[in-house]
């Protein structure tokens, strides 16, 4: 398989600038992939937009109310019907049911604010700044049940000094992740790391 032809997947709930670093990433044609899809859980998610200007599909899928797992059957009915094989959670909040994990074992990618297994969670830069670490990050990891427990695919450090407000810290961490994620991508869609356990791995050329 080529790169064009692997299918991403990206579910996005807001903002979209990690959705918009990957947009930027396929134009340059450093993805290892192609976004055939775009899906948010919120109708006026303004990554919906950005996936729209850029010309990808983009799909509002509402909750019709029951659990997580039919919400998730409703979402793998419609990256089955794009193809994808791959998917990149940017700014999803909601946790995956094993319905999406078992259809893509593995192949769920998430970005976080923190150097986790620091602060999971929401507002991970507001919460590594009001504990007063002195070095933060961001995290891409491989999706697992948890909340963001899965394995880690790549991390960079931020330095937090003194001078630094809490908006800044997440700025400075927002520009890391812009650049980290679609490197994360291209390599583990390349077949470059792959899981072993609790580690990801290269493999050897
Ligand atoms: C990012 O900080 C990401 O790490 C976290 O949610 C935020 C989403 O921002 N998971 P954006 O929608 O990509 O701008």
């Amino acid at each position: 398989m080529t790169g064009a032809d692997r299918r991403i997947g990206v579910l996005v709930s807001g903002r979209g600038s990690n959705l918009q670093a990957l947009i930027d990433a396929e134009r340059r044609g450093e993805l290892g992939g192609r976004i055939a899809v775009v899906l948010s859980n919120v109708g006026d998610a303004p990554g919906l937009e950005r996936a729209q200007a850029a010309g990808v599909r983009a799909l509002h899928v509402p909750r019709r109310g029951g659990d997580r797992a039919a919400y998730d059957r409703e979402l793998l009915a419609r990256l089955r019907e794009h193809d994808v094989s791959w998917i990149c959670l940017a700014g999803f909040m909601r946790i995956v049911s094993s319905v999406l994990l078992d259809a893509f074992p593995g192949r769920i990618l998430n970005i976080h604010p923190s150097l986790l297994p620091s602060f999971p969670g929401l507002n991970a830069a507001g919460q590594a700044w009001d504990y007063g670490v002195k070095v933060s990050g961001a995290t891409v990891h491989v999706v697992d049940g948890g909340l963001d427990t899965g394995p880690i695919v790549m991390q960079e450090a931020v330095a937090i000094d003194d001078t630094h407000s809490a908006s800044e810290v997440a700025a400075r961490i927002l520009d890391v992740e812009h650049r980290l994620y679609p490197r994360a991508v291209r390599l583990m869609l390349d077949g470059r790391l792959r899981v072993a356990g609790r580690r990801v791995v290269e493999v050897a050329p």
